[in-house]
């Protein structure tokens, strides 16, 4: 047994940009020749670093986006395959794919399977026209339902994404919808809130008051009616986001993050975390496809950067990831920070109902992680 690693691979091509998305993300024009060009540069990307990382345990590939259901599935199976034989895959590697319900892309979900996806992460947002079509996206909710249920019976494992705190959305309608979702079949549900991220579409349309999410007191509400929707149906908050029914259908990688493991980054813009010689370090790639692929050409390795964190920085890491989870975080892999259990603002924020009251570990209640910028800011320097 060597450490857990896990594998982020960047997809960055979409068929429409979304008007409320800021990932890293380029319209997809159908450019073959310079889609293959980049499999072949993160394969020589993902083969540089296994040099750097050495023998390790695959615990989870995530090929994430973008929108890697635009992928041919065979190029898909070519990454799939080089990183279980570059690495040791686990026994139970999870090979998750983020995928648009269009039905193109729902045609290919069997090829996926057969290259290896073992978990396919949809990307629903919506269960009704009127919203996807606020929300821009190319598919309307039948298609999405028609997605769903096809990757239901096709993928041993099933997630699904959905925005909430759109304009106009009361607790009602939503409860609703995430009722609707779960018939669905998913064994894992991520219902992010609505973000205003700058730059954006939406971002334009709020600042001339052509778009009005809710507010403080109506999103709270919301948030509410998703903790109990969901907890109702037997599942559970893992993480403040990410909600699964039961134990082994958490995300494998999402733990990966959050409980501070390693993982490798490849393609445009891919962030990674290595442990080497004892530092952690971080390393970000160059977010352009051409400018990634002629990085990769040029030093056999597409990363624009690579930087060693200091103890402090990789504690505060460690410090804001593991609040996130139910686990939390130990006091001994924080202890540069100073932080323990006697140490006052751990005691104030535990008599605040915002802590759990815990010996060894750093654990947000579900309050506190309600509040978790409130709650990190006491905490980080
Ligand atoms: C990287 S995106 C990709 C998935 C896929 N391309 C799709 O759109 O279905 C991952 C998820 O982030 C969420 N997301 C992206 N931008 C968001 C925003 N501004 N506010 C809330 N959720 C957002 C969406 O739910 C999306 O499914
Ligand atoms: S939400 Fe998904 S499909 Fe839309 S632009 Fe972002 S990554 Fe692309």
């Amino acid at each position: 047994m060597t450490a857990p690693l896990g594998l982020y691979i960047h997809w960055p091509y979409c068929a429409k940009i979304c008007p409320y998305c800021d990932f890293n993300v380029y319209r997809d024009r159908g450019r073959r020749e310079e889609q293959a060009a980049l499999v072949r540069a993160i394969a020589a990307d993902l083969t540089a670093q296994r040099a750097l990382t050495g023998e390790r345990d695959l615990v989870s590939i995530f090929l994430g986006g973008g929108t890697p259901s635009l992928m041919d599935p065979d190029w898909a199976g070519e990454l799939i395959a080089l990183a279980r034989r570059l690495w040791t895959p686990a026994a139970d590697l999870e090979v998750s794919l983020e995928a648009n319900p269009t039905d193109a892309e729902t045609d290919r979900f069997a090829g996926f399977a057969a290259a290896g996806v073992t978990r396919l992460s949809l990307g629903l947002q919506a269960l009704d026209d009127d919203s996807l079509a606020m929300l821009g996206r190319n598919h309307d909710a039948a298609a999405a339902r028609r997605a769903a249920l096809v990757a239901a019976a096709t993928f041993p494992r099933l997630s699904l994404d959905l925005i909430y705190a759109r304009p106009g959305q009361t607790p009602a309608d939503w409860r609703a919808e995430l009722a609707q979702a779960l018939d669905l079949g998913p064994e894992h549900v991520s219902p992010y809130q609505l973000t205003i991220e700058t730059g954006t579409a939406f971002d334009r349309a709020v600042r001339r008051g052509r778009l009005v999410p809710p507010g403080d007191e109506t999103a709270a509400q919301l948030y509410e009616t998703t903790q109990e929707v969901l907890e109702a149906a037997g599942f559970e908050a893992y993480e403040v986001s990410n909600h699964a029914r039961g134990e082994a259908a958490r995300s494998r990688h999402n733990l990966v993050y959050w409980r501070g493991e390693d993982y490798v980054g490849a393609g445009p813009g891919a962030h990674g975390r290595l442990t080497l010689a004892g530092a952690r370090t971080a390393t970000y790639a160059h977010p352009k496809p051409a400018d990634y692929i002629a990085g990769v050409e040029a030093a056999a390795t597409g990363f624009a950067t690579r930087e060693t964190l200091s103890p402090q920085e990789a504690a505060e890491e460690r410090l804001l990831a593991g609040l996130r989870i139910t686990g939390g975080v130990g006091f001994d892999e924080v202890a540069v920070l100073g932080l323990s259990r006697i140490h006052p603002e751990v005691r104030a924020l535990v008599e605040g109902g915002l802590l759990a009251d815990d010996p060894a570990r750093l654990q947000a209640t579900p309050a506190g992680r309600l509040l978790l910028d409130h709650v990190t800011s006491r905490l980080a320097t």
